[in-house]
């Protein structure tokens, strides 16, 4: 949720930010703006309109150090005043911001009182102000970033630039920034690495309550408290820049889709011992919580049935925007199983401070290895799944299943059993997404691209499945789409179907699930309903069958896959990117 991109010591380094922002889309595509030192200010290019169609005018300087945004509107309209950087009357300051600065309404009017003319209507340009004032007042550059963050509230990362100094400040308090370290003394700060993927593999993490400041061949980290140097532990990103491609597909959505292939077996390939210890933790917990936003809440609604299911276990699932209601019921013998594709997501990160506060063990089930969220936690199981770069979540959600299915077989003493499903599982993926499964699928779409409704329905786990399959329908296609269990129809829901409403079955193996759900389905036939089943076995009720290999107790994980395709050309068929759903934003870490 907007991405900043800075480059130090590199030529052409505007160009360089330009094409980092390009590989940030995902994080917001409203405006974007690059900013570098100019003749007595700073120059900067800002426009509306996508980072993808970026291009600099020929005239715009190419300096050895440049900022640059891709902005998801927060605070002000996607207007060119709104878009980033921001900088101060003179332009002598600009600044790039990811996050909010919840206390910038009273900043500003201290601001204003004090003569500050204001260009936009964001809470970033309070930071060019302070800035501006703490250097008038003979502070450092360092010194004013850490005055300025001082006197924010709320989550942020910001890079300051100022035209007369070669130097960069930036500051993370709660909004990823990560590090990058070039061969020849350049350096990159972004909010995700495939921003420098192509620069160097080398990074640093920046914590929260760290400042990073870049002069000349001097690359420091800084306490934002102290200002005292911290001392860096470089990690070497296991990504390629092929990683961050489309490669040959029209869309990262569909590349992802594809790629799970191999992802649910790489998600299947953890270390038996890490996950017998953490499935320990989980059976010796008093009081469990999964928690997720989106899609990957979803994915802990699932959790929750595998763990009843298998490892006969109860555990809680909530929203984690919703979880403080249960912030009381937290002890030190709680556990909380955080998931979370990006690990920055805000709500994420606040109920696993609320269970750090009152030592309850967390496990966080993440795609970003050094993550706010995998750093926070006490145990933190990687699905590696490679950047998931479209918007909405395929491979990451098929991925999360995969770890909660094996650690449920774990808790049952039968992760050997959870694996081999696993195995088998990740070895039917070819079936789903193959150039005829994807033709029929996509046959399908075009047929009911048209329709304002689409309901799916599910019973045990392939109800969250449901659910999930709702939100790949409703972001991408703008096509109104509900999950429900399919025993919920006929309490209510059902009075919407309509003659030819689609409907998706999601069919179990379970054969009491099994027949459940069809008897479910049939009831939406006999109103009229378009019934398609997406299950192992073909059955009479249903208008159009999807078929999906069996899979046991993976079933639900594979029935995901075919929703994901379809509803990739419900978008392509009403002619909307699927990489870029409107008013959406990857890594949501705003609250
Ligand atoms: C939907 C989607 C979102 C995310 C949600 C959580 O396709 O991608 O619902 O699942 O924003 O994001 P992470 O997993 O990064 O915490």
């Amino acid at each position: 949720m907007c991405g900043i991109v800075a480059v130090f010591g590199k030529e052409n380094a505007s160009q360089i930010v330009l094409d980092g922002l390009k590989n940030l889309e995902y994080r917001g595509y409203d405006s974007w703006g690059v900013g570098t030192p100019g003749e007595g200010k700073v120059e900067i290019e800002k426009q509306i309109g996508k980072i993808s169609e970026a291009i600099l005018p020929d005239s715009f300087p190419q300096k050895t150090l440049a900022i640059g945004h891709t902005r998801w509107a927060t605070h002000g309209g996607v207007t060119p005043e709104n878009a980033h950087p921001h900088f101060n009357e003179e332009k002598q300051i600009a600044v790039v911001h990811n996050g909010i600065i919840e206390n910038f309404v009273e900043l500003r009017s201290e601001l204003r009182g004090r003569g500050h003319v204001f260009f936009s209507d964001t809470d970033t340009e309070v930071l060019c102000h302070l800035m501006e004032e703490y250097i008038d007042d003979g502070k450092t550059l360092l010194e004013a970033a850490q005055c300025t963050a001082n006197r924010c509230e709320g989550r942020f990362a910001f890079v300051v630039l100022h035209y007369g100094e070669n130097c960069l400040v930036a500051v993370r308090r709660g909004s990823p920034l990560i590090l990058g370290i070039g061969e020849n003394g350049d350096a990159y700060l972004a909010s995700d690495t495939p921003a420098f993927i192509n620069h160097t593999q080398k990074i640093h993490y920046i914590d929260d309550g760290e400042i990073v400041y870049l002069e000349d061949s001097k690359i420091t980290v800084h306490s934002l408290e102290t200002l005292e140097p911290i001392e860096k532990r470089e990690v070497t990103l296991d990504i390629t820049p092929e990683d961050a491609t489309k490669g040959s597909h029209a869309h990262f959505m569909i590349k992802e889709i594809y790629e799970q292939k191999d992802t649910i077996a790489r998600a299947t390939n953890q270390d038996s011992q890490e996950i017998e210890k953490i499935a320990e933790e989980i059976s010796k917990a008093r009081g469990t919580f999964l928690i997720g936003c989106g899609t990957a809440h979803k994915v802990a609604a699932a959790g929750e049935y595998f763990f009843s299911m298998i490892a006969k276990k109860h555990v809680n699932t909530a929203v984690a925007s919703e979880f403080p209601i249960f912030h009381d019921f937290l002890r030190p013998e709680s556990l909380i199983i955080a998931i979370s594709q990006s690990g920055e997501t805000a709500d994420v990160i606040e109920a696993i401070e609320a269970a750090r506060s009152v030592g309850s063990t967390v496990l966080s089930i993440v795609n970003s290895a050094g993550s706010t969220v995998a750093r926070m936690s006490d145990f933190s199981l990687h699905i590696k799944a490679g950047p998931e770069k479209a918007v909405a979540s395929t491979k990451a959600a098929t991925s999360q299943l995969t770890v909660l299915l094996l650690l449920a077989y774990a808790c049952a003493g039968k992760l050997d059993d959870g694996r081999k499903l696993m195995v088998d599982a990740a070895s039917l993926v070819n079936d789903l997404v193959n150039p005829r499964f994807v033709e029929f699928v996509a046959g399908i779409a075009k047929e009911i691209a048209d329709q304002n409704n689409i309901f799916i329905i599910g019973k045990g786990a392939n109800f969250p499945m449901a659910l999930e399959s709702a939100i790949k329908i409703q972001e991408v296609s703008y096509i109104h789409a509900e999950g429900f269990a399919g025993g919920e129809l006929k309490h209510g829901p059902i009075a919407m179907i309509e003659p030819g409403t689609p409907c998706l079955v999601l069919v179990s193996s379970n054969e009491l699930q099994k027949k459940e759900i069809l008897s479910n389905a049939m009831e939406i036939k006999a109103r009229g309903g378009r019934i398609i089943g997406v299950s192992s076995e073909n059955s009479e009720i249903f208008d159009d069958w999807i078929r999906v290999p069996e899979a046991g107790a993976a079933n639900p994980i594979l029935n995901l896959i075919p929703v994901q395709v379809l509803s990739y050309y419900l978008a392509l068929e009403r002619g909307f990117n699927p990489d870029m759903p409107r008013n959406l934003a990857k890594s949501v870490t705003v609250k």
